[in-house]
C-alpha cells in the first residue's frame, strides 16, 4: 500500500482528520456577540485593552507567518505519510489565521468603536515589538535555508524555531495567559483584575491549542528522531532554543497592563525546560497523539505542556 497508518505520522494525520473543526461553523456567532457585549460593559482603560488586543493581533500575524513559512518543509519531506500531515498543518495554521481575522472583525472593532477607543489595524505596526519581528524573521531564515542546504542540522534548527519556540513556547505561553484573564481555569496569579470570562475567544483558543498539541508533538518527534538516528548534537538543539527564549521573554515582558509578565515568563522558562528533557532524554517519551490533542479545560493545560 501507499500509506502506513500506522507509522507516527499516518496516525498523526488520521487524527487531525478526525479532529477537523471550522472557525466559522463551529464558534457560534451568539459567543462573539456575547464577548463583545461583555467588552463593552466591562469598560476596560485605552491602555488594557490596547494590549488586550496586542495580544489577538500577535497571535493573528503568528498564525499568518507559520502558515507562510512552512512550505519549505513540504518541499523537502520525502515521506507521502509527512507529507499528509505536513499539508495538514499547513490547512490548520491557515484555520487558525482565519479564526482570528473572524474575531478582530466581528469583535474587537466593534467593541473599540462602542467603547471610543481608536480603531487599530490588526496589522498595524505598533503591535508588533523588536523581539517579535525578530523570532519571527529568525523562523522565515531556517525555514528557508532547508532550501539551500537540507541537511539535518538545518532540519533540526527549522524544529527548533517553528515547532518548539513559537508554536510550543511562544503560543502555548499565549494561550494559557488568555485562558487564565477570560476563562474561570488557568492561573489566578496573572490577571491584574477580574476581567469577563469570554466564551467565543476561549473556544476558538482551546480548538487551536488542540491542534497545535498534535504539531508540537510531531516537532518533537522529529527532533528527538534527528538526535537518536542522524547524528545531530543535542547540544544544537539546546543552543538554539536558548539563544530565542530571550525573545520569547522580551515579547512577554511587553505585557503589563492586563496582566503580571513574571509568572508568564516563568511558565514559558519551564516549558522550555520541559521540551529540552522530553527531546534530549533518550528514555524520555512524547505523549501519545491523542493525549497531545485532549484539553484538560479544568486544568487549562494538555500533555503537550
Ligand atoms: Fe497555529
Ligand atoms: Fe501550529
Amino acid at each position: 500500500m501507499r500509506l502506513d497508518p500506522d507509522s507516527f505520522a499516518g496516525g498523526y494525520f488520521r487524527n487531525a482528520v478526525y479532529r477537523h473543526w471550522d472557525p466559522y461553523e463551529d464558534i457560534p456567532q451568539s459567543d462573539l456577540e456575547a464577548d463583545r457585549r461583555k467588552w463593552i460593559e466591562d469598560e476596560p482603560t485605552e491602555a488594557e485593552f490596547f494590549e488586550i488586543r496586542k495580544n489577538l493581533a500577535l497571535f493573528g500575524a503568528g498564525e499568518e507567518a507559520v502558515t507562510e513559512d512552512l512550505a519549505p518543509l513540504s518541499l523537502v519531506l520525502e515521506d507521502i505519510n509527512d507529507q499528509l500531515f505536513i499539508s495538514s498543518q499547513i490547512y490548520e495554521e491557515a484555520k487558525h489565521t482565519q479564526f482570528f481575522d473572524r474575531y478582530w472583525r466581528e469583535v474587537v472593532d466593534p467593541a473599540a468603536e462602542a467603547l471610543g477607543h481608536e480603531v487599530i489595524a490588526p496589522t498595524d505596526q505598533r503591535w508588533y515589538g523588536p523581539d517579535y519581528v525578530e523570532l519571527f524573521d529568525k523562523n522565515e531564515a531556517a525555514m528557508a535555508a532547508l532550501l539551500e542546504a537540507d541537511t539535518p542540522e538545518n532540519r533540526a534548527r527549522a524544529y527548533c524555531h517553528y515547532h518548539l519556540v513559537i508554536e510550543s513556547v511562544l503560543a502555548q505561553t499565549g494561550y494559557y495567559s488568555i485562558q487564565s484573564l477570560h476563562s474561570p481555569t488557568g492561573a489566578d496569579d496573572i490577571a491584574l483584575r477580574e476581567f469577563p470570562h469570554l466564551d467565543g475567544l476561549v473556544e476558538g483558543i482551546t480548538r487551536i491549542r488542540s491542534d497545535e498539541g498534535r504539531h508540537v508533538g510531531w516537532g518533537m518527534q522529529k527532533v528527538r528522531h534527528l538526535i537518536q538516528n542522524e547524528g545531530v548534537d543535542p547540544q544544537l538543539v539546546r543552543d538554539t532554543l536558548r539563544d530565542l527564549m530571550p525573545h520569547v521573554a522580551g515579547i512577554n515582558q511587553e505585557f503589563t497592563e492586563a496582566s503580571d509578565p513574571v509568572p508568564v515568563i516563568e511558565y514559558s522558562r519551564d516549558k522550555l525546560t520541559r521540551r529540552i528533557e522530553i527531546i534530549t532524554d533518550a528514555d524520555a517519551e512524547v505523549p501519545d497523539v491523542d493525549e497531545l490533542v485532549e484539553i484538560d479545560g479544568s486544568e487549562a493545560s494538555t500533555a503537550a505542556d
